[in-house]
């Protein structure tokens, strides 16, 4: 199967069982249900599900293991987004070519279904069936995804991309914000998956870590390029809302050419920390390629 198809495979897999999560929830706040089934499937590029599979699949991970991973890490992603979009963080009012979850519904709404959608990530972990050795690393796992959605991880970036939206940061300022911010649920993708590998050494684990850190500081570093090139309906999103807000961002500190080279430089270093795994990596230079070169 070409690298094209893997991703529509990944996203259809994703889009579907997203669905059975939401639709077998209890039927009690049906609003509340919309609206998570709304901030879970209004489109999205799954590419968090398809590092998980690719990672995954090159580690010779058990497809349930891959999926449970997925699911979790989807829910928490989702979540990010609708209270990223919340007019007390970035007022955004389009997110994946629809009204965000607050237009569609209300703000109230909205941060409640961040919130359940948070909850429910750790549900799915926990309660997923996994292969023998991934049950023994449960705790571990669901340890990870704690640390990269909260203050270690997403949360803390979204907290100093806030206190420092309108002031000059330094370079090095910036890249932890991104690292953070968006970076660190990139990164619990690989750690996740990486940790259900009974076989993994050392020495791979921290090559594909490196890797991992790499391509998710890479993600924000062009997610910030397209905003400033991109339209609002090829993103999906609002175009320009970065600038409008006064947001840190690569392509203000850099210039636009200064943030496309950086791009192109943790490019190289992740494609680099790939040539040290003892694996066929074909894949996950695919997806690293896929990540820079994408237009929404
Ligand atoms: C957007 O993420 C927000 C960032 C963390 C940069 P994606 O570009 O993965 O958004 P979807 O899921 O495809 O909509
Ligand atoms: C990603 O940053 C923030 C999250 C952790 C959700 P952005 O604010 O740049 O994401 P978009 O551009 O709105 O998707
Ligand atoms: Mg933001
Ligand atoms: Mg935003
Ligand atoms: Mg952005």
């Amino acid at each position: 199967m070409n690298f094209s198809d893997l991703h529509q495979q990944v996203k259809a897999q994703t889009d579907a069982s997203l669905l059975t999560l939401i639709d077998d929830l209890p039927h009690y706040a049906p609003r509340l249900k919309d609206a998570m089934r709304h901030a879970l499937l209004a489109g999205g590029k799954r590419m968090r599900p398809l590092l998980v599979q690719v990672v995954g699949n090159t580690l010779d991970i058990p497809k349930k293991d891959q999926m449970a991973i997925s699911m979790a890490i989807e829910c928490i992603h989702a979540y990010s987004l609708v209270h990223d979009d919340l007019p007390a963080m970035d007022d955004d009012d389009l997110r994946r070519g629809k009204p965000t979850c607050h237009i569609a519904f209300d703000e109230a709404t909205a941060i409640l279904a961040g919130d359940a959608l948070q909850s429910l990530a750790f549900s799915v972990l926990a309660d997923a069936p996994l292969s023998d050795y991934a049950q023994s690393q449960r705790v571990r796992l669901l340890s990870i995804l704690a640390k990269s959605a909260g203050y270690a991880g997403m949360c803390g970036g979204q907290a100093i991309d806030l206190a420092s939206t309108g002031k000059t940061i330094s370079l090095e300022e910036l890249k932890t914000l991104h690292k953070l911010k968006t970076g660190a649920l990139l990164k619990a993708c690989v750690e996740m998956v990486a940790t259900v590998c009974e076989s993994l050494t050392d020495a791979t684990r921290t090559d594909l870590m490196a890797f991992a850190t790499d391509i998710g500081l890479a993600f924000q570093v062009q997610d910030d390029i397209l905003d400033v090139e991109g339209s609002s309906e090829q993103l999906g999103k609002p175009a320009g809302s970065d600038e409008a807000l006064g947001k840190n961002t690569f392509p203000a500190k850099l210039g636009l050419e200064g943030a496309k080279k950086e791009l192109d430089k943790l490019h190289n270093n992740a494609l680099q920390a790939l040539s040290r795994l003892p694996y066929n990596t074909e894949s996950l230079i695919a997806f690293s390629e896929l990540l820079v070169k994408r237009d929404h």
